[in-house]
């Protein structure tokens, strides 16, 4: 029997901590590629109003840099000072659509390149990145608690300039996941080794950032990997022992994700990534790595199946033996999706490819009913897109390459 939609609870308000949300969806952290100089533009604010006016409990800005070296791209946003009155505008003009605005904060780590971040690559462990490609140090245990500041710093900044809530970065392969990870971390010290001594590093920057949010009233959500996606990395079992440390801080919603940029990156997002349109887009600048990528591309990166909920039999685990909010995020397509989802237990979902192609997919599913559905077909030219351009959905596109439609079988 098909449930009736006025028991579902996806558009009653969520206390997310100190703030409160119209309903149960939250706009994914995804990378927009819209920022320019490291800094916000009219896109990504156009962007983000648009999510909002769309319906959205939450729109995320994603990954924001808590210091220089941690930036992956010049198109993206590193949190300081000077960006603050850009922001500002953004959180105001997000506010005043009725939504509540978060921003995801990290550091990417081994995947960047000294030409981006400034400085040589750091990362757990000394080693080379295939992914950016390049050579990577592995922090001192003196730059460690320095580094952890800028978390705690982070909010400060992201409080500064209006937003509600912060989203701590600590899967897919990150930084603080390259220290959680068997695989990046090879450190012998007590920052590596045991799961014990690789949550170190994690503990701190929650720690600085659970601090400042308590002092500036932030909500904190933290983003997780249930696995890795390959043999050496984080396992299901682990990764539940990690998810309780991150709930000892009082954190208000972990999201349960997957995947290792630079090694498994479609187990965060499941379906086929086009690599000759990910060659396409790439500049000639970076010409070995586009010759690469448009040849051989379909070949280096694993692909996956897209399902819809992907991540939901794995995310099941992690509500048996957690206490609190979980958030959902992975395959969300349709009204049917998210009522399976929140049915399981889940306080909230998080949507990011639907609402690249289409910001209103929430006001559709609370004006229409149980059978109302994305457009996205997870085609996921936006993936293969935001490397080098601004993040978009292939069927807002006018005027496609041949090479790009051929690949994505466009008529
Ligand atoms: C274009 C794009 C960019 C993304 N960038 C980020 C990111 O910056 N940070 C992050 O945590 N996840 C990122 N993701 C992953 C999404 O947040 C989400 O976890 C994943 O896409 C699964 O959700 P979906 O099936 O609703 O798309 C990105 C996904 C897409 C499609």
């Amino acid at each position: 029997m098909e449930k009736d939609l006025k028991d579902s609870i996806l558009f009653t308000p969520y206390k997310l901590g100190p703030v409160t949300l119209r309903n149960r969806t939250i706009r994914s952290a995804a990378f927009e590629s819209m920022g320019k100089d490291f800094g916000p533009t009219q896109a990504l604010k156009d962007y983000h109003v648009s999510v909002a006016r769309g319906g959205v409990g939450m729109t995320t800005l994603a990954y924001a840099s808590v210091n220089r070296s941690g930036v992956s791209f010049n198109s993206q946003l590193w949190l300081r000072d000077e960006i603050v009155p850009a922001l500002r505008d953004i959180t105001d003009a997000v506010h005043a659509e009725g939504a509540a605005v978060g921003i995801q904060i990290g550091h990417c780590g081994n995947m960047t390149h000294w030409s981006t971040a400034g400085c040589f690559p750091v990362s757990a462990s000394n080693g080379f990145n295939l992914y950016s490609p390049t050579f990577h140090r592995r922090l001192r245990r003196s730059e460690l608690a320095e580094m952890a500041k800028d978390f705690g710093r982070a909010v400060i900044t992201a409080h500064e300039s209006g937003f509600d809530s912060v989203e701590v970065h600590a899967g897919h392969g990150y930084l603080i996941s390259q220290f959680l990870s068997p695989w990046t971390n090879r450190r012998r010290d007590e920052y590596g080794g045991s799961l014990e001594n690789r949550m170190r590093f994690m503990n701190m920057c929650l720690g600085e950032v659970m601090e400042q949010a308590a002092r500036y009233n932030m909500a904190v959500l933290v983003k997780h990997n249930m696995e890795d996606g390959f043999r050496s990395g984080i396992q299901i079992p682990e990764s539940i022992e990690i998810a309780k440390q991150i709930e000892s801080f009082g954190v208000n919603g972990i999201v349960l994700s997957s995947g290792f940029v630079s090694r498994a990156p479609m187990a965060v997002m499941r379906g086929r990534i086009p690599t000759k349109t990910m060659g396409y887009y790439m500049p000639w600048s970076q010409w070995p790595q586009k010759i690469v990528v448009s040849l051989f591309g379909q070949y280096m990166i694993k692909q996956y199946d897209f399902e819809e909920c992907f991540f939901l039999e794995n995310a099941k685990k992690f509500r048996a033996e957690l206490k609190g909010p979980l958030v959902y995020v992975g395959g969300i397509v349709s009204r049917k999706g998210i009522e399976r989802v929140l049915d399981e237990g889940f306080e909230m979902v998080q949507i990011a490819r639907a609402l690249v192609n289409d910001p209103a997919f929430v006001n559709k599913m609370r004006d229409g009913d149980i059978s109302t559905r994305s457009g996205c077909d997870n085609k996921d030219y936006c993936i293969a897109r935001m490397y080098s351009v601004d993040m978009k959905c292939c069927h807002n596109c006018e005027n496609l390459p041949d090479v790009v439609r051929k690949e994505l079988k466009l008529k």
